[in-house]
Formats: C-alpha cells, sequence, structure tokens
C-alpha cells in the first residue's frame, strides 16, 4: 500500500547571502527530507519589501538563493524549488486570509514590534501583514509540517489559527500545519556574542560565517570567536555559552554528539579547539562552495528549474484557491 507523503513547507527571505546557521540549522537537514516528503522551498521575494529594496540586487539574491539551495544538494526534480512573485495565488489567498485576521492579532506580533522599532521611517502596511502572506504560503500548499526556528513561532501560530477559524465557517478546506523541529539540528548562534542567534544582518561579520566566506575568513573568524572562563572543552550552555555554540557547530559538521567533542578535545586548550572547528567548517562547506559557483555561473539553468517548479507549485496552489474561492462565494468557473 503506497501511504502519502507529508507536505513540507519553508520560506526563506533572498535578503542577504546564508550563514553557517542556515546551513547546519536547515539546509543540510533539507536533503534528508527530500525523499521521505513532499518538499516545497519558496523563496519568498515577495515578504522582502517589507524593507526597501535595492531592485538589482534583489533578483541576484534570489538566483544566488537558488543556486545555495542547489548546492546544498537539494535536487530540484524531488524538491520545489520556486520563488513567491512567480505564482499569484500567494497574494491572492493573502488578500482573503486578511479578512479574518484581526488588527489585535497582528499588533502582537514580536517580529512587527521589532522591526517596526528598527526601521522606523518606513513603518509600511506590508510590515503590518507580512504574517498573512506567510500563512497564505503555508496554507495554499496544504502543508502537515513548516521547519522554522523560535524567531517564526508566533507566525506560524496565527497560520493555525487561520486555517482552523476558516474550516470552521467554510468547512474543511486547510491542513492546519504542525512545526517541525527535528531533533539534532543545531541551533548556531553569533560567534562573538553567544546568547544571540548567529545573523547575517549583524552589523559585526565576526559574529557570522557566510556560507560564501573564504577558507581564511572562517579559519580567522573562529580564532576569534569568544570564549569562556576556564579551559576545558565542556559543554554547559550557561557557563560556558561561546564553547557549546562551537561544540554545537563542530559535532553538527562532525556528526558528533556533545559527548564525542568533549572526548575529542580532552586535554587540548581552547585556541587548538577553535582552530580545529574553523577548519572542520571550512571543509565541509569547500564542496558546496565549488558547486554554487557552478550554478550560480549557469543562469540557464537556474531560469529552467524556476519555471518548471513555478508551473508545478501553481498547479497545487490554485487548487486550494479555487475551492477558498467557491467557498467565500466567488463565481469561479
Ligand atoms: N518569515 C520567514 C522568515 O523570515 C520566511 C517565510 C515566509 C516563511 N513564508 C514562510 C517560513 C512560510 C516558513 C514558511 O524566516
Amino acid at each position: 500500500m503506497e501511504i502519502k507523503k507529508k507536505t513540507i513547507f519553508s520560506g526563506i527571505q533572498p535578503s542577504g547571502t546564508l550563514t553557517l546557521g542556515n546551513y547546519l540549522g536547515a539546509l543540510k537537514n533539507f536533503t534528508e527530507l527530500q525523499d521521505e516528503y513532499n518538499c516545497y522551498y519558496c523563496i519568498v521575494d515577495m515578504h522582502t519589501l517589507t524593507v526597501r529594496q535595492d531592485p538589482e540586487k534583489l533578483r541576484e539574491r534570489s538566483y544566488s538563493l537558488l543556486a545555495l539551495y542547489l548546492a546544498c544538494g537539494l535536487d530540484p526534480d524531488k524538491n520545489v524549488l520556486f520563488v513567491q512573485s512567480h505564482v499569484p495565488c500567494h497574494a491572492e489567498l493573502s488578500w482573503i486570509l486578511g479578512c479574518y485576521t484581526y488588527m489585535g492579532e497582528l499588533q502582537r506580533m514580536t517580529q512587527f514590534k521589532d522591526k517596526s522599532a528598527r526601521h522606523q521611517d518606513n513603518i509600511n502596511g506590508g510590515l503590518f501583514t507580512y504574517p498573512v502572506l506567510m500563512a497564505a504560503d503555508i496554507l495554499l500548499y496544504q502543508a502537515d509540517m513548516v521547519p522554522i526556528g523560535a524567531d517564526q513561532k508566533q507566525h506560524l501560530e496565527l497560520a493555525r489559527n487561520l486555517a482552523e477559524r476558516f474550516n470552521n465557517i467554510y468547512g474543511e478546506t486547510f491542513i492546519v500545519p504542525e512545526p517541525f523541529i527535528r531533533g539534532g539540528s543545531a541551533r548556531i548562534m553569533s560567534l562573538q556574542e553567544p546568547s544571540k542567534k548567529m545573523s547575517k544582518s549583524d552589523a559585526n561579520v565576526n559574529n557570522f560565517i557566510l556560507l560564501t566566506d573564504t577558507r581564511d575568513d572562517i579559519v580567522k573568524k573562529f580564532k576569534k570567536a569568544v570564549t569562556d572562563s576556564g579551559s576545558e572543552v565542556r559543554y554547559d550552555e550557561n557557563e560556558k555559552p561561546g564553547i557549546s555554540n562551537l561544540m554545537n557547530i563542530y559535532g553538527a559538521v562532525k556528526n558528533l554528539t556533545a559527548a564525542g567533542v568533549e572526548k575529542e578535545f580532552e586535554g587540548l586548550r581552547y585556541g587548538d579547539f577553535k582552530k580545529a572547528v574553523g577548519e572542520a567548517v571550512a571543509d565541509v562547506l569547500a564542496p558546496v562552495q565549488d558547486r554554487y559557483r557552478e550554478f550560480s555561473e549557469d543562469r540557464a539553468f537556474l531560469d529552467k528549474v524556476l519555471k518548471r517548479n513555478s508551473e508545478i507549485a501553481f498547479e497545487a496552489a490554485s487548487k486550494t484557491l479555487k475551492d477558498v474561492y467557491e467557498k467565500v462565494g466567488f463565481i469561479v468557473y
């Protein structure tokens, strides 16, 4: 008997180069899901317009994100890799869902509060309704699961509430998506301030490793990473947040548990450990970087992938949208 594959949906903004955190926390694991699940990976270009973008850079970044997905090993025949603006259903469903979302729900969103504090000169409507578009992304594809970081939990909760609200009024229409949090996928923190998540938008470049950083840069940044008092390589998130973060990184790269990392570095100094982490990361990224360069140069191939996959995405999304249009009372042919 064939069991129906579950659907996974994930969106990534093409708003900058990806970091080691994106790779170890998400992308590396995505390749392990491609046979078991029906996976949609969406480059959410529409979401990025909530803050001002340079048009040429935005276009480049969308291509480069696709190249990076492919370089990380995502097979474009097994995963639907596509660009949000290529499938008009996202904007369409977003309008409908917006009419079922309360102002209060959007006002409570911590990301809206943070972003409007940071971009006070441009607190636009899109920034406010951003989570509704995200809900549309997810619900259009009847996703069962959404891999997300902690910062997106509140947004996913809204998507779940909207799905339930709509289903209660009109009958079963949307699958109510679950967060997909995988054991073993490491949460990678800043190298200089290990209490904060590693983020590409950080002002200090020593805080993050970009997937496109050179080997030299990678090794240097790890050399500069903050450590803690004491001298042993021992896992303790409270007492040794810096070392624990480096251990998580090393463990994720080498497929080792914390105990395994402790054992490997027993009796060695922080300096030796940091050097080993830097080299291990550079080694694991090298083949990804080579493939990334190759894919980036083959624009015709990238366009082919996007065109074909946007058709597949459109077919799935328009089925849901048609059902919604019928249920709310539009004339549908
Ligand atoms: N808001 C997400 C982020 O900034 C990106 C995103 C958009 C997303 N649509 C999505 C993530 C749908 C998961 C599912 O990280």
